[in-house]
């Protein structure tokens, strides 16, 4: 007996513990083969060799048993270990997009104005010369036209200059009173450290009745405008010239670089150019149609802002898209 149940405590794997099973209690296994001999055991002995038979045989069933327990344990143990997942290892990384940062300060100025109730415009890149030029003002061989290199199409189109005639078009389309911004592509013939050849601009038109929109509602609405922008910063209007205002002013923040102390960014002024605005000229009200009115506009570039808004040296590297400037925008 100690030998059989040496046999299956030395089973060391399942498959082990199978054969040794199948040799003990099978069908010809060791203890078929010891109850045959039954028959030929005298009639007087026959109970004490089967009692003797079935103590052996629930002796050796209950040492397989435990073994098989043990065996399999260790099995799924040694299963558990080997098909782990160690989760703190890096995986892949999903590449992530973002919206280019153009597009994030395009939409931050948006948000200012439409929660004031703006009306977002749009218009087509490829414009006329009435609504780009004639209709704002700016008739032909005025010399404020060379202020903006144009580029032309054979027939006489053009790609807009500005967003400025979104202006036209929706006084064209609506009546007033009128309170909408056209966000926009605008193309120009400039390549340099402050200018490509297309960027985008954020236009503003307010009409109102006459006498309903001032020089100071404007001052006022974009002086909030640029602290929600850039801060606290002081904002200045100064005198200057638009074919399609009057009055005009060029608006001017103090410089966000040295705060106003004077440094290369500013030219030593101290203040930074962020936008043009004014008092609608009342020509671009005749030439749309519009009487007793009144109204201001602004025109702001979104590469400009952005520029400034993130410190970011040459506009061109906006659009050179280069991965290591757009990661920092996610
Ligand atoms: N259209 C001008 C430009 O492209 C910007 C501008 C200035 C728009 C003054 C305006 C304005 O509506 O009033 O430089």
């Amino acid at each position: 007996m100690k030998e059989l149940e040496a046999k299956i405590l030395q089973a060391d794997t399942l498959e082990a513990l199978e054969k040794v099973r199948v040799e003990l209690f099978g069908k010809k296994g060791v203890l078929a083969v010891e109850f045959a001999k039954m028959k030929d055991v005298p009639g007087p002995e026959k109970k004490a060799f089967a009692e003797g038979l079935n103590t052996t045989k629930t002796f050796l069933q209950e040492s397989f048993d435990a073994r098989y327990e043990t065996l399999k344990s260790e099995a799924i143990h040694a299963a558990l270990k080997s098909e782990a997942i160690d989760v703190s290892l890096y995986g892949e990384f999903a590449q992530k997009g973002a919206l280019h940062p153009v597009m994030q300060t395009m939409d931050k100025i948006i948000d200012y104005f439409v929660a004031l109730n703006f009306a977002v415009q749009s218009g087509p890149m490829v414009e006329d010369d009435f609504h780009n030029f004639e209709a704002l003002n700016l008739p032909k061989h005025h010399p404020a036209r060379d202020m903006q290199d144009t580029f032309y199409f054979k027939d006489g189109g053009l790609l807009r200059t500005h967003t400025s005639p979104v202006q036209i078009r929706t006084m064209m389309q609506t009546k007033p009173p009128i309170r909408m911004i056209a966000p926009g592509t605008v193309f120009r013939r400039d390549y340099d450290i402050t200018h490509t050849p297309m960027f985008h601009q954020v236009e503003g038109l307010v009409v109102d009745a006459k006498g309903k929109v001032s020089f100071a509602n404007l001052k006022s609405i974009l002086t909030d405008f640029l602290q929600y922008m850039f801060g606290e910063v002081e904002v200045r209007f100064r005198p200057s010239f638009f074919p399609f205002t009057e009055p005009s002013a060029e608006v001017d923040i103090s410089c966000i670089f040295c705060q106003g102390e004077g440094c290369r960014v500013c030219s030593h002024t101290g203040w930074l150019e962020v936008l043009g605005c004014g008092i609608v000229d009342p020509n671009v009200f005749k030439a749309v149609g519009y009487e007793e009115v009144s109204g201001y506009a602004f025109g702001l570039g979104v590469e400009r802002f952005a520029m400034l808004m993130h410190k970011i040296p040459d506009l061109r590297s906006l659009f050179e898209g280069d991965i290591r400037l757009l990661e920092q925008f996610r």
